[in-house]
């Protein structure tokens, strides 16, 4: 599906340049490698963001919530068939995750199903802009707006994103994004980072992800340790320069899906106003484990993302979810497939895939 080698070897003299630049510069954290980044990724996005750099991506929804002032007894309402950690986040300051299923097209957040969920303890709602796709953001605002409600986007794979032209991570109130090393912006290692349009707030961040301090040895409020090193940094600052080309080839190897699939594997759709980043190429089979299989035997490595919904895992039955169903996500658990796409994956290889499914699926039918 993915090996970061396909790329580091393109870039490996200007990384080490890079490295060994940061290594002799005597600055290892919070240094000028991690203030360009913040500045370089705030220009991407557009939109006035402030960024700030932290340790990784979970740390960096657990900051954000932080900000916004969730905590022990708050409810938060978020998505069950995402990656774990956008619920680590939500059990990390103490709140309590609320389940939305989702829409069958396109696997994101079901958003007529949200107001049907709000109580008196709802005090935010974390949309997982899964797969590159987005949740459509005016119209959650709208939502959350009466109820003073404070949205947080998980942006972990939207790195791209495009809702209504503008980049999915600028409309909410705050936003987390990952840079580990599948994501669409990957470092070579753990990484992530906050946004937020409001000064205030991107101050209160700054604050949390080390201990608390505006100056030295001195909280001003209780905070964590979470860093974006210097190294790392000085990587993603290589990297971004050449996300939007990455994001070019993506997107051209997911017309390619498009324009051949099989008619009966559905693909997870983007909404017309939504401008796909593909970090993942998602389609629906109720024949998926076979298919798999079948793949597997032509040397065609796929992905199921993700084949647990969270509410139905061992460390999360304590939520009390054993008698309610969330029915589009549990049966999205079992039919999604996740083909192989990665800016580096030649065109070639997405036509071999195209030619094997089809070869396998018109010979069961
Ligand atoms: C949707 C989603 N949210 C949050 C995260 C957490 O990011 P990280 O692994 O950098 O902590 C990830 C990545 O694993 C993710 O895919």
């Amino acid at each position: 599906m993915f090996d970061y080698r396909d790329q580091y070897l393109d870039l490996e003299k200007e990384v080490l340049g890079a490295v060994q630049r940061v290594l002799r510069s005597g600055e290892l954290i919070l240094g000028s490698e991690v203030e360009k980044f913040e500045s370089g990724f705030s220009d991407f996005l557009g939109h006035g963001t402030h960024s700030l750099g932290v340790a990784n991506g979970t740390d960096a929804l657990v900051i954000c919530l932080m900000a916004l002032g969730v905590g022990p007894g708050d409810e938060v309402i978020t998505v069950a068939n995402t990656a774990v950690p956008t619920v680590s986040a939500i059990r990390m300051v103490r709140a309590t995750p609320v389940f939305a299923d989702v829409d069958p097209e396109t696997s994101l957040m079901d958003l007529n199903l949200v107001p049907g969920l709000i109580t008196s303890k709802t005090r935010a709602i974390i949309p997982v802009h899964l797969f590159g796709n987005a949740v459509n953001m005016p119209l959650l605002l709208d939502i959350a707006r009466p109820y003073n409600i404070s949205v947080v986007e998980d942006c972990a794979q939207a790195h791209g994103t495009l809702i209504n032209g503008r980049a999915a991570g600028t409309f909410g109130h705050a936003a987390a994004f990952s840079f580990y090393p599948t994501k669409n912006l990957g470092a070579y290692g753990d990484g992530g980072l906050c946004t937020t349009a409001d000064a205030s707030l991107a101050k209160e961040m700054r604050r949390i992800r080390k201990y608390g301090f505006d100056d030295l040895y001195y909280a001003e409020r209780e905070g964590i340790n979470s860093r974006l090193d210097e190294v790392q940094a000085a990587i993603l600052n290589i990297k971004l320069r050449y996300l939007p080309a990455q994001l070019q080839k993506r997107r051209a190897l997911a017309e390619v899906y498009k324009a051949g699939l099989p008619t009966s594997l559905r693909h997870m759709a983007a909404p017309s106003n939504i401008e796909h980043a593909y970090h993942l190429f998602v389609v629906r089979s109720k024949e998926r484990d076979a298919l798999r299989a079948a793949l597997a035997s032509h040397n065609i490595q796929t992905g199921i993302h993700y084949p647990f919904p969270i509410h139905r895992m061992r460390g999360y039955t304590f939520l009390g979810y054993q008698d309610r169903s969330l029915p589009i996500t549990e049966a999205l658990a079992n039919e999604i497939v996740s083909l192989p796409l990665y800016p580096e994956l030649p065109l070639e290889s997405a036509h071999r895939v195209l030619d094997t499914l089809h070869e396998i699926l018109d010979l069961n039918s």
